[in-house]
């Protein structure tokens, strides 16, 4: 008898055991433990000299459960009217450059409490057909967020269309802009190896990138070859830097963002005017992927799609040779009115 009272309450402890186990990891995987983990920090002052701009402790904490959940579009009228959530113009928009490194660097933005990421690339004010449709529909094109948090959008045609400049500076003189470049040779290879492969898809055949970057006529770089335009920084910038002062935007280098992620995404919280939240702990090396991958908590992480970090095709070094000296000198200006030296060739 005694023995089978100690048996069935055996069975209880172990059952309450799970039960508390199970709630515990359901806890972290919801309300998003890397709030929980890590201490929070005091953030006055983080967007300006106000103490008022503070970041409730319950917006961090439930970012990646709640917000989650509101972006699938779960959530009813009442939950977004409870938690004070509405979809916000971006703070900052990360304006290029395209294989940069665009969409890594907002993903992983994305892992601070304080940043919220549109997904998607809105093409809002590089599309006639998008811009004609108002500030209200771009609005409504961004994720739901509390208002102390910064919401942040990409897309990289921003940084070499015309007419974006003047139409982002009418939304917001005071935007912050963010510009993530490579070697442009590299990016250029990077661009073409892109375009290459949606071509194959659709079974479509392609030049090979030596005969569209160099004039089979003059033998010298095709400036009218897109991969290689939007290599050249320093003339897309100077077009932007028409409206907003070099303070307004941050540079950031791509290259290093994939060997060593960390000491750039704290240039970028710095810019931002954000705490330091993002810490080692929210990335690791994936030897199979090659690449630096996100860890938002114990159960959740993520790698990048497999569309980014493409085995670029082998090209002729004698092209490469050509297309470096043509970038060099538009690269030293682009240093100087930068302020950031890169050590490409
Ligand atoms: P490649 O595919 O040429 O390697 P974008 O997002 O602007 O299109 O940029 C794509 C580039 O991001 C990739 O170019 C890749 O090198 C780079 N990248 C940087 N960090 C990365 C990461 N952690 N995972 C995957 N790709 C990353």
């Amino acid at each position: 008898m005694l023995f089978k009272q100690q048996v069935l309450l055996r069975q209880k402890l172990l059952v309450l055991g799970s039960l508390a186990i199970g709630s515990l990891l359901y806890l972290v995987a919801r309300v998003g433990s890397l709030d929980r983990l890590q201490p929070l920090c005091p953030i006055d002052g983080r967007f300006g000299p106000h103490g008022q701009e503070e970041i409730p402790l319950r917006a961090l904490q439930f970012k990646r459960g709640l917000l989650h959940e509101f972006r699938k579009g779960n959530a009813t009228k009442e939950q977004i009217r409870l938690h004070n959530l509405v979809p916000q113009l971006p703070k900052a928009i990360l304006i290029g450059v395209r294989k940069g490194g665009t969409r890594a660097l907002l993903e992983m933005l994305n892992l601070h409490p304080a940043v919220v990421k549109a997904s998607q690339e809105i093409h809002f004010f590089d599309n006639d057909e998008n811009y004609a449709k108002g500030i209200e529909w771009y609005r409504k094109k961004m994720p739901f967020s509390y208002p102390h948090q910064i919401t942040i959008e990409k897309s990289p045609a921003y940084f070499i269309t015309e007419e974006v400049p003047e139409r982002i500076y009418k939304m917001n003189s005071s935007i912050k802009l963010l510009i993530i470049v490579r070697e442009p040779t590299t990016r250029a290879i990077s661009d073409y190896t892109q375009v290459l492969e949606g071509k194959e898809r659709k079974n479509k055949t392609y030049y090979k990138f030596e005969k569209l970057a160099i004039d089979p006529n003059t033998c010298e770089v095709n400036t009218k070859y897109k991969a290689v335009r939007t290599s050249i920084y320093t003339k897309h910038l100077e077009r932007w830097l028409k409206y907003f002062p070099i303070e307004q935007f941050h540079i950031v280098d791509g290259d290093r963002l994939i060997t060593e992620p960390l000491p750039e995404l704290q240039l970028v919280e710095k810019f931002l005017n954000l705490p330091p939240r993002i810490s080692q702990y929210n990335l690791y090396f994936n030897a199979t992927r090659g690449f630096y991958c996100l860890r938002f908590n114990i159960v959740f992480n993520k790698c990048l799609a497999g569309s980014k970090g493409r085995i670029h095709p082998e090209v002729d070094t004698s092209v490469i040779t050509k297309l470096r000296k043509f970038f060099h000198p538009f690269n030293q200006k682009f240093y100087q009115i930068t302020g950031r030296t890169f050590n490409w060739p």
